[in-house]
């Protein structure tokens, strides 16, 4: 492999792990929020929304580099289950934060992201469709969270074959 090539797929591990930590850290936290208080709920769906957000972006960086740069793809890679699932992950983990900015814009109670993006004042709350949105968020999650134990377990398995 050439040093560019190599280069370039250090970058693509590098974004990998800094989304996984992002993605890792609102898959664990997001079902505690409901738990607290009103003025620490607003501090922590600040957190967990500001987080989604970086995880879209990253999701997005991440996509351009590997097709700019032609990044994992052997021949026939769609007829690999690894290299499909890791595909997989992209638009799905574009999706979840799109559901969670539609929860939050009907939430009933203050979404700020990064502490400035008024994301809930942006429409009226709306319970019916906040519940909606939630529903699928809560789904796509628990998908998510089997996706990444698959692909950790096939990871690990890899590494031991
Ligand atoms: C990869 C990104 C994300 C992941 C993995 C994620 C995950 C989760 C999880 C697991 C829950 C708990 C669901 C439940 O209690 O049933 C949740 C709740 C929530 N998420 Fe996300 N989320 C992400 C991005 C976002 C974004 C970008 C926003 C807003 C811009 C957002 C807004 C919310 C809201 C408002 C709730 C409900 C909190 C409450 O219980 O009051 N999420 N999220």
């Amino acid at each position: 492999m050439s040093s560019t090539k190599a280069s370039q797929y250090t970058t693509a591990k590098v974004l990998h792990w800094i989304a996984g930590v992002f993605i890792g850290f609102n898959l664990m936290s997001g079902w505690r929020i409901s738990n607290f208080e009103l003025d620490i709920k607003e501090v922590l769906i600040m957190i967990h929304s500001g987080v989604g957000l970086v995880v879209f972006t990253l999701m997005l960086v991440r996509w351009w580099w590997r097709k700019k740069n032609n990044l994992y793809t052997p021949p026939n890679w769609w007829k690999r289950p690894p290299v499909l699932l890791q595909w997989i992950f992209y638009p799905l983990l574009l999706i979840q934060p799109v559901l969670g900015f539609s929860v939050a814009m009907y939430n009933e109670y203050e979404v700020k992201a990064f502490g400035f993006i008024h994301i809930s004042g942006l429409a009226d709350s709306n319970p019916a469709l906040r519940a909606m949105f939630l529903d699928f968020h809560t789904w796509l999650a628990v998908a998510i969270i089997l996706l990444v134990l698959t692909h950790g377990a096939d990871r690990l398995r890899g590494l031991f074959s």
